[in-house]
């Protein structure tokens, strides 16, 4: 028997129960988009907007990401995701500013939110709680509030899915019902594949975690939201996995990375290169990730491309996304880790909440 089919081990290692959080998954969506209808969104709608952006670190940051990628190719306006302290000058009284915090309490997050607000931008939070919900309430602002006690990585359908619905509701983003309904479906279909239940033989997310194995991870994206994706996976190993894990993306990676393996063999070996892969990728984005596997494979202990099926680029977006959150919770519970406490994140936040 392999090591992620002992159920009993895997229960005793996963103390917090985020394997059942991944396997809940598209439950969660479904409460998410319930979330979604009953969401008052009156304060942000009918208005102009010149621009939207999404604040927000970490695991509630990854929501602007997301977004962003999937709606940027048909958006009139800018989206912009702001990482850090300050809101760039160019944000403004005609923005609808998106202050995304599972806990509320971010301190960037907030330190961008009131510069928005100093400005006169519109906002809608999206929180569980802490000070953005405060914040929310004092501001008589728009907020949409997801249930608390997970981890904010563990809770990304309910931040992802109001927010983008949101969005959609007040014109600012175009969703397909027919697009939520294929995307939630295919989730289905994946968490009972991806169940601990279903044996490494059969189990693509176990199958991952075992050829990542102590090898160092680096994860391609190849391009558009694959990108975002692909920077997921990175989070979500270093988080879940415990484990050093890096990514990049086609085609920026062509014309620095790939050159990059050339030195350092010895180190290079212990890699193993996961690769996005869009089943409807064009010719020459095919042409370029063939070539480039071509090109650098022997720099790498292996190189395994990971196929991304779907109706849609939400439904294939939330898949991808799906098996590398799961695989990277069995890649924990493989090396005995227990996926959930993100102990250094902590404490830092601790010092840091000294300053106060
Ligand atoms: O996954 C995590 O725990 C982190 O990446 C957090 O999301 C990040 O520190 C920001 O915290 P919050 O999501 O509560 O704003």
């Amino acid at each position: 028997m392999k090591q992620l089919d002992e159920l009993n081990k895997i229960k005793k290692i996963d103390r917090q129960g985020m394997l059942e959080t991944e396997e809940n998954f598209y439950h969660q969506l479904v409460e998410a988009k319930k979330i979604a209808d009953s969401a008052d969104l009156s304060k942000i709608a009918g208005k102009n907007y010149t621009g939207i952006a999404f604040l927000g670190m970490g695991g509630s940051g990854f929501v602007g990401d997301l977004i962003k990628s999937l709606i940027m190719d048909d958006s009139d306006i800018p989206i912009e995701t702001v990482k850090g302290y300050s809101l760039p000058g160019y944000i403004d009284k005609d923005w609808l500013v998106v202050p995304v915090s599972y806990s509320g309490n971010t301190e960037e997050t907030i330190s961008c939110l009131k510069q928005a607000k100093e400005r006169g931008a519109t906002l809608l939070f999206v929180a569980s709680g802490g000070l953005l919900e405060e914040m929310a309430e004092e501001y008589e602002a728009c907020m949409v509030k997801v249930p608390a006690g997970h981890q904010p990585r563990g809770a990304i359908g309910f931040l992802f899915l109001p927010t983008l619905l949101a969005l959609r509701d007040t014109g600012l983003a175009k969703v397909n019902s027919s697009d939520i309904d294929s995307a939630l479906g295919q989730i289905k279909e994946l968490s009972e594949k991806f169940n601990r239940g279903v044996e490494t033989d059969k189990n693509f997310a176990k199958q991952i975690a075992m050829a990542i194995g102590n090898s160092l991870p680096v994860v391609y994206g190849s391009g558009g939201y694959l990108s975002a994706i692909a920077y997921r996976w990175k989070c979500e190993i270093n988080e879940n996995g415990k484990t050093p894990c890096f990514w990049a993306e086609f085609p920026e990676l062509n014309h620095n990375e790939t050159v990059g393996w050339e030195r350092l063999a010895e180190t290079t070996r212990k890699l193993t290169l996961l690769i996005l892969r869009d089943e409807d990728e064009n010719i020459r984005m095919k042409t370029r990730i063939d070539t480039t596997v071509g090109l650098v494979k022997t720099n790498f202990s292996k190189v395994i491309e990971i196929p991304v099926k779907g109706k849609s680029k939400l439904a294939k977006a939330l898949s991808a996304m799906y098996t590398g959150d799961i695989a990277s919770v069995y890649l924990a519970l493989l090396h005995g880790v227990d996926p959930t406490p993100v102990e250094k994140i902590e404490k830092l936040k601790a010092e840091l909440a000294k300053l106060d």
